[in-house]
């Protein structure tokens, strides 16, 4: 009787297409990542990411204002330390840049979640993100240790969640175990359990001041300890590991080229599951939309819709305030 259904009835209007939405983005579930580095009423461009910032603590609280009005509750902090060494002191010191900056804005913003993460790179001189040994390896047991401590020194400062960004293993264990030795028990760890040798870390990097270094017994890149961007069954290992040693939310990033670790992430594990919209997947839609060839807003929702409808409960994402912003008026 009917040569075919119409599937375009449930497209006629907006608000028929809403109601036969099957994922919908919003705001509770962003977190947005901030660069902090020392310094007053400091608000320095970053070339390789427009739109994206590195504060001085003072001028971060006052943004912090615009992003409680979008809804955004929960913050990614990096630190950009003024100095650098080979013991990675700027990352554990109670003076040190995060911890500082932690302290300010739970005081002013007891209600935000600040996510503070926990890595040696951008702390290093040579830009790795555990300790240099004699030889020219990535010394992985040596890094936990200072791993830990930094772990311990952003609780008492005040983060609301640890999440360890270095890809050394057992890290998750070493702090865990450092957290619950010192009364920091109920603090969760979101790791970033899948993350991928990736070249979409690139701008980030230039923001960060992290690139690894060249040189004679320095590894060129960080394929000895992140993941091959090839491998699927490796990142459940991984996770599975993780949840094993007291990890809470587990992470997969970058997030647009790894949709299918995504999904099979959610189908296997229960625990929540964040995934990050990195530097270089936020840098290539603004570059686009800056020539005119896409439009930046459903450039950017389409690709935040993608990554929850693969799974993930939590999206860090460098759009997450102008999203949130734009979702109240979608
Ligand atoms: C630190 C770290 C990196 C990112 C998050 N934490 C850089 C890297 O591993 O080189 C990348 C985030 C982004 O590209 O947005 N290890």
């Amino acid at each position: 009787m009917f040569p075919f259904n119409r599937p375009r009835r449930l497209r006629n209007s907006k608000n028929i297409r809403k109601l036969v939405r099957e994922t919908n983005v919003h705001a509770d579930q962003l977190v947005m990542p901030y660069f902090v580095q020392a310094g007053k009423n400091r608000k320095e461009k970053i070339d390789s990411m427009p739109g994206q910032f590195r504060f001085s603590p003072d001028a971060l609280l006052k943004e912090l204002e615009a992003l409680a009005k979008s809804g955004v509750k929960s913050i990614l902090l990096f630190g950009i330390p003024e100095k650098k060494d080979l013991k990675a002191s700027g990352a554990f010191s109670d003076r040190g840049i995060v911890q500082m900056a932690v302290c300010a804005i739970k005081k002013e913003f007891p209600e935000l979640t600040v996510i503070t993460d926990v890595c040696l790179c951008a702390y290093m001189s040579h830009g790795h993100c555990g300790v240099l040994s004699e030889r020219g390896n990535i010394d992985n047991d040596a890094s936990l240790k200072i791993l830990s401590q930094v772990a311990l020194s952003h609780a008492e400062a005040g983060s609301d969640i640890i999440a360890p960004s270095d890809m050394m293993d057992g890290r998750v264990r070493a702090i865990r175990e450092s957290l619950e030795q010192n009364y920091f028990e109920n603090l969760p760890i979101m790791s970033y359990s899948v993350k991928y040798a990736s070249a979409f870390y690139g701008p980030f990097r230039d923001a960060a001041h992290s690139s690894p270094q060249t040189g004679k017994k320095i590894p060129k890149d960080r394929k000895t300890y992140q993941m091959d961007p090839a491998n699927l069954r490796e990142a459940m290992r991984e996770m599975k590991q993780d949840l094993k040693e007291g990890a809470d939310i587990l992470m997969v990033k970058p997030a647009l080229a790894y949709l299918d670790v995504i999904r099979e992430a959610r189908n296997r594990f229960d625990a929540p599951l964040a995934a990050y919209l990195v530097s270089g997947e936020y840098s290539m839609i603004k570059a686009a939309a800056q020539k005119g060839w896409l439009d930046e807003k459903q450039a950017i929702l389409e690709v935040t819709t993608s990554v929850v409808r693969a799974g993930a409960d939590i999206v860090i994402s460098y759009s997450a305030k102008d999203l949130a912003d734009w979702l109240k008026s979608c």
